[in-house]
């Protein structure tokens, strides 16, 4: 029996995750959390709504934590898992890509794995599952282009709230489903994948792939390349991260090559979609950098889903903010707070200004 501790249990990833344990017997929820929603309708010995989540977790002792909070939040929750050597289902991306080499330190510390819940390093941890890493020539991400995949820079000025949020392969939470319009979910991923599998980031490439059934690919030296595929259905990483090294059943169907299912590939237009270049940069960048970039890109999203900036300012947000950050490395947990609550300030300064 695994224990498993489920924070952010309200939303699109929490809810699917209930699924997917109540539907293993192997599987048990012994603590769950939410930011704010009650959680009256989650059956759990331990919850909590608001508050330390690392309370919770130093009083439920679970064998995995299922970090599915958004944002820049989660991040006492990933280090407390990697400090405590606990294994950590990460869909909270965000806490890595801030913390960067302080969440692997903490996990060298710890011991514990990191099992990627993002479909997409789901993909790549499987593909890379015993490879000798030696023989790696590349990863590729693959990335839905989101609802405006094709669209002019100009054209993108107007669009409504609604519009971002349509999009067109998977259902998500409102936070994620704007930063896979602007492609900040794909730059995001780019730097988790940089940390998660110690590769370099001019050895990930980001591909745009329309129906998202590829969900990522391993290149080897040789030659060959190994892709993981499947609908896009995230109970599948979930159930994978939550029951590893078991694969149990899930509801979700096995690819159906009988109708026809046609796989189609182009780069990203880097001119329309400037977070994803950004995000390179700020990865390269290193230092906290990649914290800047996620703390005002969140702080701009926030602005963007409240109608009081348009789409292009989200991008433009980001930019500035990064122009304006030191990116010194962080020491400590206490260096980090600071570097985001410094972003988030220049970001919040620039929107007034906006
Ligand atoms: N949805 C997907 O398909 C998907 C795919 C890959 C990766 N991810 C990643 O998974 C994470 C969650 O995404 P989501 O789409 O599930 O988001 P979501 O639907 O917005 O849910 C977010 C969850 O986090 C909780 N939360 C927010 N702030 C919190 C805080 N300060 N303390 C504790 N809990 C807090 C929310 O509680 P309340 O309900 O009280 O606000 C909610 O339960 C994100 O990092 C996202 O990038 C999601």
């Amino acid at each position: 029996m695994k224990r498993v501790a489920l924070l952010g249990a309200t939303g699109s990833i929490g809810r699917q995750a209930i699924e997917i344990v109540n539907a293993h017997p192997e599987l048990e929820l012994c603590a769950a959390a939410s930011g704010s929603s009650s959680l009256d309708d989650v059956d759990v010995p331990l919850k909590q709504v608001g508050g330390d989540l690392t309370e919770l977790l130093e009083r439920a002792q679970p064998d995995v934590v299922l970090n599915a909070v958004v944002g820049f939040a989660g991040i006492h929750a990933t280090l407390w898992a990697l400090e405590h050597g606990v294994d950590l289902a990460l869909a909270n991306k965000e806490s890595l890509v801030a913390a960067g080499e302080l969440a692997l330190s903490a996990q060298e510390r710890g011991g514990g794995r990191i099992l990627p819940v993002d479909s997409e390093h789901s993909a790549l941890y499987q593909c890379l599952q015993g490879r000798d890493p030696e023989t790696v020539h590349s990863l590729v991400l693959t990335a839905s282009g989101g609802p405006f995949r094709g669209r002019s820079r100009e054209s993108l000025a107007a669009v409504t709230v609604d519009e971002a949020l349509a999009h067109p392969t998977w259902r998500m939470g409102r936070k994620i489903t704007v930063d896979s319009a602007t492609l900040a979910n794909k730059g995001l991923e780019l730097i988790e994948a940089h940390w998660l599998f110690g590769i370099d980031f001019g050895r990930i490439e980001v591909v745009v792939h329309p129906s998202s059934i590829v969900h990522g690919l391993v290149r080897f030296r040789d030659g060959a390349a190994l892709a993981h595929v499947g609908y896009p259905d995230m109970r599948v990483p979930i159930s994978y991260a939550l029951a590893h090294p078991d694969r149990p059943a899930t509801p979700v169907a096995a690819l159906d090559f009988s109708g026809a299912l046609t796989l189609s590939f182009e780069p990203p237009d880097l001119e329309v979609f400037p977070l994803l270049a950004l995000a390179r940069e700020a990865g390269e960048g290193g230092g906290t950098f990649p914290c800047a970039y996620n703390a005002s890109n969140e702080i701009a999203v926030a602005a963007f889903l409240d109608g009081q900036i348009g789409f292009l300012d989200i991008a433009a947000t980001v930019e500035e903010t990064l122009g304006r950050v030191v990116g010194a490395p962080a020491r400590d947990l206490h260096d980090l707070v600071e570097a985001d609550s410094e972003a988030r300030r220049l970001a919040a300064r620039r929107l007034i200004a906006a």
